[in-house]
């Protein structure tokens, strides 16, 4: 049976971004079967809710998700439950995406791209893994209260909660572990246990896990020193394991040293490996519609999801040499363009990978 890939372009740019990566998609000439829907403002748009419940359901019965970028200006005023946001993070609860893997390479073609010094970027081969689906970002009671007790009681006070379980902890470890494996054999495990109770757990669970895996070198790290030795030395690092908060936080630090967030991808998977593939930028819809957006990230989100959920590691391969030699060709969207490379618009760098393809 064809594996199903449900195609959520949602806002901004998305729809552009994600139109070129169906193309390279269809460039293959495997017989996938590709099904669209609505998602984030979209979805609010034509559904009433950032992630409808048909929409839900495709992501549910397809074997991966192929997702854009979600949220525009039309949207911000909306109460909390109806932003575009809530459809990624509704996404990741409701199909256990816990595991979510964030890559930084620094291509030698746009080392000169970076906002550091090449000497400190050049080889850069970092994997961020970061956990999706607990931490502050979910864990409850949360809202708005009145302060119970010090010099505000009395006041109206804002709270949210940070916790996790060790189930939690313990699976994520093992995927950092066993990522680690297939790479340089180290971890750093990037926590705030000097000072979060739920990171001093944190760091006694992803230890006790570590005694699994002898041949992996495993380092704890704070994530105040974590964001330093990034900018500083980034280099020193290969995988790095960190709560959820952490590393939206890291992983952004980590995409700006390559020069540009419109080159990397993401990968976010369950315990079986389904996975929803997304580029790690947002909607920018300061660019939509002007043909300006960089699709690579889109590209290369396809291509880990034929890696990881699609059991197809040769198409990847394919994908990822493609984009390769569209650097080396000098074709740059604005981007990533210096002097003496030629820039393109965002269709024609789709061309130019489809071309590659062949
Ligand atoms: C990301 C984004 C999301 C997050 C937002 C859009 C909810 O910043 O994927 O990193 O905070 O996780
Ligand atoms: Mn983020």
């Amino acid at each position: 049976m064809s594996k199903k890939i449900a195609i959520l372009p949602g806002d901004g740019i998305g729809p552009e971004i994600m139109a070129q990566a169906v193309r390279v998609l269809d460039a293959l000439g495997e017989a996938f079967e590709m099904e669209r829907a609505e998602v984030g403002g979209a979805g609010f748009a034509a559904h009433g809710h950032p992630l409808p419940e048909s929409t839900l359901k495709l992501a549910r019965q397809a074997d991966a998700v192929l997702f854009g970028a979600v949220g525009d200006y039309q949207y911000d005023t909306l109460e909390r439950a109806l932003r575009p946001e809530q459809a990624i993070l509704g996404l990741r609860k409701e199909l256990g995406l816990f595991a979510n893997l964030r890559p930084a390479i620094l291509y030698p073609e746009l080392a000169g791209a970076s906002t550091l010094k090449p000497e400190v970027v050049s080889g850069l081969d970092i994997l961020i893994i970061r956990e999706l689906t607990g931490d502050i970002y979910f864990g409850k009671p949360r809202g708005v209260r009145e302060c119970p007790d010090g010099p505000f009681r009395g006041q109206r006070e804002g709270f949210d909660t940070m916790r996790y379980a060790e189930g939690e902890i313990r699976r994520i470890a093992h995927v950092a572990f066993q990522a680690a494996a297939r790479r340089d054999k180290r971890v750093t495990s990037v926590d705030k246990a000097n000072v979060l109770e739920t990171f001093q757990f944190w760091r006694d669970i992803v230890t006790d896990v570590h005694r699994e895996y002898p041949d992996i070198a495993l380092e704890h790290m704070y994530v105040d020193n974590a964001a330093m030795q990034l900018v500083r030395a980034p280099k020193k690092f290969d995988v790095i394991v960190t709560g959820n908060m952490f590393g939206d936080i890291l992983s952004d630090a980590a995409a700006m040293l390559t020069g540009s967030i419109g080159m990397l991808p993401s990968a976010s998977l369950d315990a079986s490996n389904k996975g929803l593939y997304e580029p790690s930028h947002g909607s920018a819809p300061d660019i939509a519609g002007k043909g300006i957006a960089n699709p690579l990230a889109t590209i290369l989100s396809a291509a880990m999801m034929l890696r990881y959920s699609l059991d197809k590691a040769e198409q990847a391969d394919r994908i990822e040499a493609a984009v390769k030699r569209v650097l080396q060709q000098g074709l740059r969207t604005p981007d990533i363009h210096e002097d003496g490379t030629q820039r393109v618009s965002t269709e024609q760098m789709g061309d130019a990978v489809v071309r590659a393809l062949a």
